[in-house]
């Protein structure tokens, strides 16, 4: 194999301080393996003492996963994912790994879809296997059962007769489930966010392109009522265009995350110690991405990000522990800053802000303000409200017939059964309907790898810029170019929505 990369080389200035390095930027043809030591060997640069983080910031990471060349990340394009149709599957033969607090929700939403047959359910605890088993206890589903080791998943990835692998573990395990999953022919939906590092985005990336299996994040707010309201608005020309949008996930879980029984492994309190940024981008940021059409005509540039102290997990660690033992472990640990605010622009030279509370006790928001020359919306506190200039928001009535004008096919064909579905409202119905009909019907993902990707990503970009008192972190350009000609998300439905729904 052989291609041209760039090839950076950090080099210190004299008598500056250790991190102020001065860039030296090759371009380089090599003829390779994709293996990082043999490119290091082959280029001379292991020689010169190159350390592979200098080239993406995250020196740590590139040791987890030693298979992933820089010359991968650096390299080009190897297969548009952006609009990839892969060929029709009459019957979606559906495997679930993850089955405690999100999983059986999924698995309900895909015990009413026509056209799914549900063959695996994988825990690493039985107990939750056997009680997701119940949910399809008569039905025409008959799935195998995995559980009782932490690779037991690897056996329903094996299998020649799945199609699609749902992934809804802890964030940790959330990539190299779906990496297996992909080279296995297996396409994959995995919860948010869908990787944790830099180096499982590009991982993610290169697996799918390579693999040609659509990679899904399972970014469900894309799917909610009023964000796809302003998606389609949005494509309507409605807002002008759009200068500013904003995001959050501002969700009240102190309690839940210092819950010994709530998540496995109390694994989502344990993200919040040592890791300081905005661990949870993308419910914000995915639906105003798609508005903005980032990835399809604009891309994200760079960002600055700012945490404030943590008030909140400390002082409950030492309050539970002065009750229960069990929580010593918690106190003196370096918890996350509570509030994270991120301000990203974009190429178009648009601005997007993001921000992530989970441990402050406010009334829940994902705020979602769309800002554009002609209109706006803003949809928390809800409800959601819409402006055509800027001095009134528009009265109950005149909401009511802007929804009638303005909804999406999507929300016309299912969107009833959805709320009866229920499951955040029917948004989580409406993207695994969404999901199952695309395959079905041989169509592009309305989210694909770069989408997931990208809006993971913003999670240890902020974490960067926090670490350097908030300095400005580029972000990378997961789609190598292809971001100028790939052509927006589809809500027209025009093609598909065969997939029948059964309540
Ligand atoms: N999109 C949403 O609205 C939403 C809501 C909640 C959670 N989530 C996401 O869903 C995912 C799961 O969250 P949760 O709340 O269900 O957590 P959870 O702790 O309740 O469930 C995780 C499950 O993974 C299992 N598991 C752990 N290691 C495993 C292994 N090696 N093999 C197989 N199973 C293993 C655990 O036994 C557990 O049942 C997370 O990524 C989370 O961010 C998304």
């Amino acid at each position: 194999m052989s291609d041209k990369c760039w090839v950076y080389i950090e080099a210190a200035k004299k008598g500056k301080s250790k991190t102020d390095t001065l860039f030296l930027k090759l371009k380089i043809t090599i003829h390779m393996k994709d293996n990082r030591r043999d490119f290091l060997k082959l280029t001379g640069l292991a020689g010169l003492g190159v350390a592979s983080g200098i080239m993406n910031g995250f020196a740590n990471e590139t040791e987890k996963y030693p298979v992933l060349s820089e010359y991968e990340k650096f390299g080009d394009q190897q297969f548009n994912m952006c609009g990839y149709a892969a060929p029709k599957i009459d019957t979606v033969r559906v495997g679930f790994i993850g089955l405690g607090q999100r999983g059986p929700s999924h698995l309900n939403n895909m015990t009413k879809l026509g056209g799914v047959s549900i063959v695996g359910l994988c825990d690493l605890r039985e107990d939750h296997v056997l009680k997701a088993q119940k949910q399809v206890d008569n039905s025409a589903h008959k799935p195998t059962l995995y559980s009782g080791n932490k690779d037991a998943w690897k056996k329903l990835c094996d299998r020649k007769d799945v199609d699609l692998i749902y992934i809804a573990t802890p964030w940790a395990l959330h990539v190299p489930m779906a990496v297996y999953a992909m080279e296995q022919g297996k396409h994959v939906a995995i919860e948010v966010p869908a990787a944790k590092t830099m180096d499982e985005c590009w991982q993610l990336v290169k697996t799918s392109e390579r693999t040609k299996k659509h990679c899904m994040m399972l970014e469900n707010c894309c799917y909610d009522f009023f964000e796809l309201m302003t998606l389609n608005m949005a494509r309507q020309g409605f807002f002008g265009d759009i200068v500013h949008a904003e995001g959050a996930y501002i969700h009240y879980l102190l309690d839940e995350n210092f819950d010994k029984n709530a998540y496995w492994d109390m694994w989502r309190l344990k993200e919040n110690i040592g890791r300081n940024g905005n661990l949870y981008p993308t419910h914000g940021l995915g639906p105003v991405c798609q508005v903005m059409n980032i990835n399809r005509g604009d891309k994200l540039d760079y960002l600055v990000s700012m945490s404030g102290n943590d008030f909140m997990m400390g002082e409950k660690a030492k309050e539970l522990a002065a009750k229960d033992d069990f929580y010593k472990a918690y106190v003196n640990k370096p918890y996350r800053g509570n509030m994270n605010t991120t301000v990203i622009r974009t190429n178009k030279g648009r601005t997007i802000m993001i921000q992530h509370d989970v441990t402050s006790p406010n009334v829940y928001s994902r705020i979602h303000k769309i800002s554009g020359t002609k209109g706006s919306a803003l949809k928390y506190p809800l409800p959601g409200k819409i402006a055509m200039g800027h001095e009134k928001w528009l009265s109950e009535e005149e909401m009511k017939s802007m929804e009638e004008k303005y909804q999406p096919a999507i929300v016309k064909k299912v969107g009833e059964m959805a709320k009866q579905v229920g499951g955040h409202g029917g948004m989580d119905f409406l993207m695994d309907w969404r999901l199952i009909d695309c395959l079905r019907n041989g169509l592009p993902l309305d989210q694909d790898v770069y989408d997931a990707a990208l809006w993971s990503a913003i999670a240890p970009l902020s974490e960067k810029s926090v670490a350097n008192r908030s300095t400005s972190v580029d972000i990378p350009d997961f789609t190598k170019g292809a971001w100028k000609q790939n052509m927006p998300v589809d809500i027209l439905l025009e093609r598909g929505g065969t997939t029948t729904v059964k309540i």
